[in-house]
């Protein structure tokens, strides 16, 4: 299986999934919104073609989106990865890659959905947080949940380690999530929910 990721800055989540050297997965590109992403190096010096589609240069989201498409499909991926991809996509493209078009959204969906998840996390006062992969639907950080992991929040958590705790997991669910599609193991229920093949 092909698999484009989508990054916009530091890309740990793009290497994790490199370095689980997959079985049966190829990464056949990372592509980034931003030149100066830190996760471009880590790809060229993996071997890992690269591509930039600078958000900056499309004044309308639609045109983006189209360009960020147009160079995605050069790759024909069977599997789209969202890595810390920071734009918010049109239903156009969604419906485009639907049902091969993951993200990671650094909470336990469907809470905190949105930005400063960890920041949001500790105001409310929740004593478990997380993570979650899911397949993307038009909605923000919704669809249909492939894998979570939960954290305990500490009373003295700042962003930065509930962050970093909750990073460790993403590293460890999100390779789990795209080995169980590459082993076509993912599956849709007649209610919208995954089902993962062999996993009770
Ligand atoms: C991750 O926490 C991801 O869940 C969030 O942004 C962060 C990206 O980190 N959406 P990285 O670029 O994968 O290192």
């Amino acid at each position: 299986k092909s698999i484009v990721i989508l990054i916009s800055g530091r890309g740990s989540n793009m290497e994790a999934i490199v370095r689980a050297r997959i079985p049966g997965a190829r990464i056949a590109a990372v592509i980034s919104n931003r030149p100066a992403a830190g996760g471009l190096a880590f790809a060229q010096a993996h071997g890992i073609a690269t591509a930039v589609v600078d958000h900056t240069a499309h004044a309308e989201r639609t045109d983006f989106d189209a360009a960020l498409a147009a160079c995605i499909d050069t790759h024909a991926p069977d599997l789209v990865v969202l890595a810390g991809f920071m734009r918010l996509l049109t239903p156009a493209f969604v419906q485009r890659y639907e049902g091969r078009l993951l993200n990671i959204h650094p909470s336990l969906l469907p809470a905190f959905p949105g930005l400063h998840t960890h920041r949001q996390a500790i105001e409310t006062g929740v004593r478990v947080h997380g993570a979650t992969v899911h397949f993307v639907t038009a909605a923000l950080d919704c669809g249909p949940i492939v894998i979570q992991a939960a954290v305990p929040v500490l009373p003295d958590d700042d962003e930065a380690t509930l962050a970093a705790r909750v990073l460790a997991q993403e590293h460890r669910i999100y390779p789990q999530a795209v080995r169980w599609f590459v082993d076509g193991r993912l599956a849709i229920d007649d209610r919208g929910r995954v089902r993962v093949r062999g996993v009770r």
